[in-house]
């Protein structure tokens, strides 16, 4: 049946391995939502508008055809027919992912086509930041990670082959313009449960999530 896990939590913290693996256990679909919001950076970077023009960014937004994969074993982006994977990962996007996904337009568009795929998959795990508290309010479990700053700058520079030093302070700037904008602010749903994978390995917290689902 209709099986819908809403997993939140800053960049790091474990979401994406964590949304993935339960996916697969589940047999479900996994739908990565801040690679929406990247390839809609991509396009607007590609399209050479002002990002600090809303109207602009928002037009880009409406327009581009953004085709998002939902197999858990291999998730995919493609923008105007374009595959942008490995792109939307690079250090463009990344500096400019907060200013496009902080226009409200923009993430109406991006919300409404997130619901439509929810509903046609009817058994996915999705990753975001606003999921548990806009997307999927009446998700069957909402999931909020967290972890320590350092735990999350070594995983994300080890993952990007990156220098720490600049990962930690990137990921402190998204974190701050992430947390700090006017409009609907990724807020944590009340009812999510929290877990600190810190010290949890993958595994656990995979058996804890499953757990959690049959009760
Ligand atoms: O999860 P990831 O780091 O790929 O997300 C990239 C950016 O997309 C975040 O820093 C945030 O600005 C934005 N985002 C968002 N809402 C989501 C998912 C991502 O605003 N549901």
């Amino acid at each position: 049946g209709r099986c819908v896990v809403a997993v939140d939590g800053p960049s790091g913290s474990g979401k994406s391995t964590v949304s993935r693996r339960l996916a697969d256990a589940l047999g479900a679909r996994y739908l990565d939502t801040g690679a929406m919001y990247r390839a809609v950076t991509w396009a607007v970077l590609r399209s050479g508008v002002d990002l600090d023009n809303a109207e602009s960014v928002t037009k880009v937004a409406g327009e581009v055809d953004l085709k998002i994969g939902v197999d858990p074993a291999a998730p995919s982006v493609t923008a105007d027919g374009i595959a942008v994977d490995r792109d939307i990962r690079g250090p463009e996007v990344t500096a400019a992912v907060s200013a496009v996904s902080a226009v409200p337009a923009v993430r109406e568009i991006l919300v409404a086509l997130q619901r439509q795929i929810i509903e046609a998959a009817g058994r996915i795990v999705v990753e975001g930041r606003d999921i548990g508290s806009v997307v999927a309010p009446d998700a069957d479990l909402k999931v909020y990670l967290t972890a320590s700053a350092e735990a999350r700058a070594q995983r994300r520079s080890t993952e990007n082959a990156a220098d720490l030093a600049a990962t930690a302070a990137d990921l402190a700037r998204r974190d701050r313009l992430d947390s700090t904008r006017a409009a609907d602010p990724l807020r944590q749903a009340p009812d999510a449960v929290v877990l600190d994978t810190t010290e949890l390995g993958i595994d656990e917290v995979v058996s804890r999530l499953r757990e959690l689902l049959t009760g």
